[in-house]
């Protein structure tokens, strides 16, 4: 593995599951640090040529999960960046162990409730295609949330605007950064 970057000149990678506006909030968060943002999910799909629910319907979970461990593994050597994570990258062993030695993670919390008016009826998340949406993040809940505790900073988002978020994530973060370099 590369070896570790020092704090304050990492990546600030966003973890937490699906709806808990890990996308909104780290584009706000990358403008507000002057940073670029990257999205991981897209970065999947470009390198794949494909949406995410073509990956899983034609390849398998597993291999997107083995998807998503090459393209994290290759933003989080690129110069510091706001990322964007799908809610089971930092579920991956492998992924983790990158995420914690390369980035600051930042967990994103909210009530069930939020999450599941988040979703919608979306249809771009294939763990929650023809299921209840509601069951599955509390399944979700319960088995990722000891995981996500791992992260380096946990934030509480709910029912906050994004801004909001954004400014509790630069408290929890102060003093951890370097100034971007330009
Ligand atoms: C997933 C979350 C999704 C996406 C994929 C799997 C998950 O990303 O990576 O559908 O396992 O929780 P978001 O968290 O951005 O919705």
């Amino acid at each position: 593995m590369t070896p570790d970057r020092p704090p304050g000149a990492r990546t600030i990678a966003l973890v937490g599951l699906m709806g808990v506006g890990k996308s909104t909030i780290g584009r706000r968060l990358a403008q507000a640090l002057e940073l670029p943002f990257r999205d991981a999910d897209q970065e999947i799909e470009a390198a794949a040529g494909r949406s995410i629910p073509e990956i899983f319907a034609e390849r398998g979970e597993a291999e997107f999960r083995a998807g998503e461990r090459r393209v994290i593994g290759r933003l989080l050597q690129e110069p510091r960046h706001v990322l964007a994570t799908g809610g089971g990258a930092f579920m991956d062993p492998q992924t983790r162990e990158l995420m914690k030695h390369r980035a600051i993670t930042v967990w994103l919390k909210a009530e069930l409730d939020v999450m599941v008016r988040r979703v919608g009826r979306k249809t771009t998340r294939p763990l929650l295609v023809g299921r209840d949406s509601r069951e599955v993040l509390q399944e979700l809940m319960d088995r990722r949330y000891p995981v996500y505790a791992e992260a380096d900073i946990t934030v509480v988002t709910d029912d906050r605007p994004a801004n909001a978020a954004v400014d509790a994530i630069l408290a929890a973060l102060a003093g951890r950064l370097e100034p971007a370099v330009g």
